[in-house]
This record gives structure tokens, sequence and C-alpha cells, in this order.
């Protein structure tokens, strides 16, 4: 059991229900709903970009000190990262300017959002398949209580927005989830 691990776990498991939120969106009968679809979209820029990603970053370095093959079957996750943050980046610009404009191009909006919940998913299963296993079996004690140290924010606080990212951030996913809900006309969720 590492705590690192399971916490990475537990947000790739919150991750893939709102690429199915998404997903959702994609075949809803009158088009998507923009206001899901932009929380979701604010999402993937706040918390994975300030914690999530830099914790994996982290874990990754390490692993190419203790296990250079391992890195070798991987590949490059930190630039999958990077390239992760600025299609969503792209794709909120194009979202921005879909609304002012008040012309939504079904087609591209379907394929970018799909494409991306590929990419995602497949990222997602990389980590899981590969990462993760590599990284618990070769780091040490000593390893990640470095990381532990290093990794940005804790339950303290965040250092990009300096309060509770965890706590607005959760409050933020409970609201997509429960707007889903609403739209498919059976509300579980308080
Ligand atoms: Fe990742
Ligand atoms: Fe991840």
């Amino acid at each position: 059991m590492n705590r690192l691990i399971d916490t990475l776990r537990g947000e790739h498991a919150n991750h893939e229900n709102l690429l199915r939120v998404l997903e959702r969106q994609l075949d809803a009968e009158d088009g998507p709903d923009f206001d899901i679809v932009e929380a979701i979209v604010e999402y993937f820029l706040t918390y994975p970009v300030v914690r999530h990603h830099p914790l994996e970053n982290l874990i990754f370095d390490r692993l190419r000190m203790r296990d250079p093959s391992a890195i070798a079957k991987i590949g490059d996750l930190e630039h999958e990262h990077a390239d992760e943050q600025a299609w969503m980046r792209a794709f909120a610009g194009a979202l921005t300017s879909a609304k002012g404009s008040g012309v939504v191009r079904r087609d591209v909006f379907t394929e970018t959002a799909a494409a991306f919940i590929q990419l995602q998913r497949a990222h997602i299963a990389k980590e899981e398949d590969w990462f993760f296993p590599a990284a618990l079996a070769a780091l040490t004690e000593r390893d990640w209580r470095d990381i532990k140290r290093q990794a940005p924010g804790d339950e303290t606080g965040d250092p990009f927005f300096g309060g509770d990212v965890v706590g607005r951030l959760a409050l933020l996913r409970r609201q997509i989830l429960r707007w889903d809900e609403e739209d498919r006309g059976h509300l579980t969720l308080q």
C-alpha cells in the first residue's frame, strides 16, 4: 500500500467519471450542454495541472534514476502532460469563441472532444498498467518520502491558489456529476 499511488489511482477514477460525462454530452440528442463541458474543461485545467501531473512527474523523475529500462517502455509522460494542458487550453479557447459567436460546429466539437477522451484513457491506462507498477517495484522508502516532501501543495493549502483547491475542485466535480444526473432526468446526488 502506497498512499501517493492510491491517491493518484483515486484521481484517475474521478477523471474517468468526468470523461464518461463528456462522452454522454457528445451523444446528447439535442446537442451538448456547454455549461457541463466548460466545467469539465475547467476541472482538467486546474487540479491535474497543479497537483496530479506534478506528482506523477516527480515519481517519473525518480523512476528514471532507478529503472531507465522501465522509462523506455513507458515513453515520455512529462511530454504527454504538457501536451494535454496545451490541448485543454486550445479547447477552452475554442469553446469560448464558439459561445461568443453562437455557432458551434458540432462535428468539430465532437471530433476534438472524442480525441481527448481517447488520449486521456490511453494515458491513464498506461500509467495504471506500466508506470505505477514500475514505480512501486523500483522506488525505495526514501524515494517516496522525498517525493512526498517535494510534491506541490498538501492538506494545508495549494501553492497555486493558496487555498483549499482540493475542496473547491471536489465541489466542482460534484456539481458536474449533479448536472449530468439532472440532464439524464434522474437526480441521485444531493
Ligand atoms: Fe499522467
Ligand atoms: Fe495520471
